[in-house]
C-alpha cells in the first residue's frame, strides 16, 4: 500500500510504502534514523540493524541528504516526535541518489539561500511558510465565496495605472506601450457594476526601488470590490475577512506555526472589531511619541506605522488620509475635503500595512477633474469614466497584500520567505 506521510496516522501498525526524500540522517552501529519528507510532511524512519538484512542496514547508513527513495515499513505511534508517528523500516528502494546537496543542516547566509531558492523550498521552515500561504489562499476563496462574491480575473497587461505612474513596469504590446498591472482595481470596479460583489486574486507588479523587509517587485493581491457599499461598511468586510484568515491559519496550521515558533497568543487576540484611528489623530499620536520628523500631509514610513501598531494588540485602521498623498480615484471625505474616505490596515508586531482600500469617486465630473489633475490620459481611462455615466453607484473596495499577510501570520521577518520565488530589487534568479 502506497501512502503519504500525512496519511500515516490512519495506518498505525500496518505495513505501507512511502515515496520520500532524505531530509537528514543520524546513525550509529546499531540503528539509523532517517528524517523523511514527502511534501505532505516530515517523519522519522527507524532502521534497526538486528531487524533488517545487513544489506538494507548498510544502505540506510550510506543514504545521503535529498536522495529519493521508497521506504517500506510499519507505522507506529511515537509520542516523542512532534508529528506523533514514525516508521519502523523494513525495506528501502533508492530511486535517485543525491550528492553534495548544497543546503546542509548547518547555517547558511541569506544570499546563498536565495541563490538556491529552488532547493531551499524543501526545508522545513520554508515548507511551513508555504503551507500557511496556501491556507490563507484557501480561506480567502472560502470567505468570498461564502459572502456572495464572484471571482473576476482582471488583465495583467494593461494600458492604465491605478496607483500612480512612477512605479510601472513598461513593456511592448506589439506597437503599443503597455504596463504590467499594479492593481486590478479599475477593472474590478467595472465588474462590480456587472456582478455587485467581486474579488480577484492575482499577481501585481511595482517597479519600486525599495529594498525593505516589506517590499516585493512582484506580489499577489486579493482585491474585493463592492457596489452599493460605503466606506464604513467596507471596513467591516475587511476586518471580518482578516479575522477569518487568522482563525483559519490558527485552526489548520498548528504544526506549521509550532515549527516556526510563532507566538500564537498574539494571533488569538485578533478579534473584531479592529480599532479605527484617523490620520489626524495618528499624526498627533506620533508627535506625542516624539516623532518630530512628520507633519500633516506626509505619508507614514515604517517606523511611524510600527509605533502606531505597537499601541494595539490587533490590526488597526488608519482612516481618512490627506487627498494629496493618495491615488486619484478616492472619494472625498464630506467632513473634510482635504482628506479622502480611505483606510490602511496596519498589522500588529511591525508587519506594516497589509490592506489599502477606499470608497471610489462615483461622480463623473469630479472623476474627470482628478484624472486631469493627476496628468493622466483621459482616453486610457474612458472605460473607467463610463462607469460613472451609466448608473453610477457608491462603491468601495480594497487590496490585501498576500505576502505581507503571510509574513505576519508566520512570524517571518522578511517577505522574501513568503513567496516561492520572490522577485526583489536585484533578484530575478532563480
Ligand atoms: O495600498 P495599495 O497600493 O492599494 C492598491 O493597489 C489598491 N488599488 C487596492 C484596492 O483598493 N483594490 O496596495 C494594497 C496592498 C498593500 O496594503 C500591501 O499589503 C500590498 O498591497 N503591497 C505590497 N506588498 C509587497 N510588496 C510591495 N511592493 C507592495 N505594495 C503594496
Ligand atoms: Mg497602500
Amino acid at each position: 500500500m502506497n501512502i503519504t506521510i500525512k496519511q500515516a496516522k490512519d495506518y498505525v501498525n500496518q505495513e505501507v510504502t512511502i515515496g520520500a526524500w532524505i531530509a537528514n540522517k543520524r546513525s550509529s552501529g546499531k540503528i539509523a534514523f532517517l528524517q523523511l519528507r514527502d511534501g505532505t510532511g516530515f517523519m522519522q524512519g527507524v532502521v534497526v540493524k538486528q531487524e533488517v538484512s545487513e544489506e538494507i542496514f548498510q544502505l540506510a547508513k550510506s543514504l545521503t541528504q535529498e536522495t529519493s527513495l521508497f521506504v517500506t515499513g510499519t507505522i507506529t505511534e511515537d509520542d516523542r516526535s512532534k508529528f506523533g508517528y514514525e516508521m519502523q523500516i523494513s525495506g528501502i528502494e533508492v530511486i535517485s541518489e543525491s550528492h553534495d546537496y548544497p543546503i546542509t543542516p548547518k547555517n547558511h547566509g541569506t544570499e546563498f539561500l536565495m541563490d538556491h531558492r529552488h532547493l531551499w523550498l524543501r526545508s522545513k521552515r520554508q515548507h511551513a511558510v508555504m503551507k500557511i500561504r496556501n491556507e490563507i489562499i484557501r480561506a480567502t476563496y472560502e470567505f468570498f465565496n461564502d459572502n456572495g462574491f464572484t471571482k473576476i480575473d482582471p488583465p495583467i497587461l494593461t494600458g492604465s495605472a491605478p496607483e500612480g505612474t512612477s512605479e510601472l513596469f513598461h513593456t511592448k504590446y506589439f506597437d503599443e506601450d503597455a504596463f504590467l498591472s499594479q492593481s486590478g482595481q479599475l477593472y474590478l470596479e467595472a465588474a462590480a457594476m456587472a456582478h455587485g460583489r467581486v474579488f480577484s486574486f492575482g499577481p501585481t507588479f511595482r517597479a519600486e526601488k525599495s529594498k525593505t523587509r516589506r517590499h516585493l517587485i512582484e506580489f499577489w493581491m486579493i482585491e474585493p470590490e463592492m457596489a452599493f457599499m460605503k466606506h464604513d461598511q467596507s471596513l467591516e468586510v475587511q476586518e471580518n475577512y482578516v479575522h477569518h484568515i487568522v482563525k483559519s491559519v490558527l485552526e489548520n496550521c498548528k504544526l506549521e506555526l509550532d515549527l516556526l515558533e510563532r507566538d500564537t497568543s498574539k494571533l488569538e487576540k485578533v478579534a473584531t472589531p479592529f480599532p479605527r484611528i484617523s490620520y489626524d489623530d495618528a499624526i498627533e499620536f506620533l508627535h506625542k511619541e516624539g516623532f518630530d520628523d512628520i507633519e500633516w500631509g506626509d505619508d507614514f514610513g515604517s517606523p511611524h506605522e510600527t509605533a502606531i501598531a505597537n499601541h494595539y494588540d490587533k490590526p488597526v485602521f488608519i482612516v481618512n488620509y490627506p487627498t494629496k498623498i493618495k491615488p486619484f480615484y478616492m472619494e472625498p471625505n464630506p467632513e473634510n475635503p482635504d482628506t479622502v474616505l480611505c483606510a490602511d490596515l496596519i498589522a500588529p508586531e511591525g508587519y506594516g500595512e497589509i490592506i489599502g482600500g477606499s470608497e471610489r469617486i462615483s461622480d463623473l465630473d469630479l472623476l474627470n477633474k482628478r484624472i486631469a489633475e493627476h496628468g493622466l490620459d483621459p482616453d486610457a481611462y474612458s472605460y473607467y469614466t463610463d462607469l460613472r455615466k451609466y448608473g453610477s453607484v457608491p462603491h468601495s473596495g480594497f487590496g490585501l497584500g498576500l505576502e505581507r499577510t503571510v509574513a505576519w501570520l508566520s512570524g517571518v521577518e522578511h517577505v522574501r520567505e513568503t513567496a516561492p520565488f520572490p522577485r526583489l530589487l536585484n533578484r530575478l534568479y532563480p
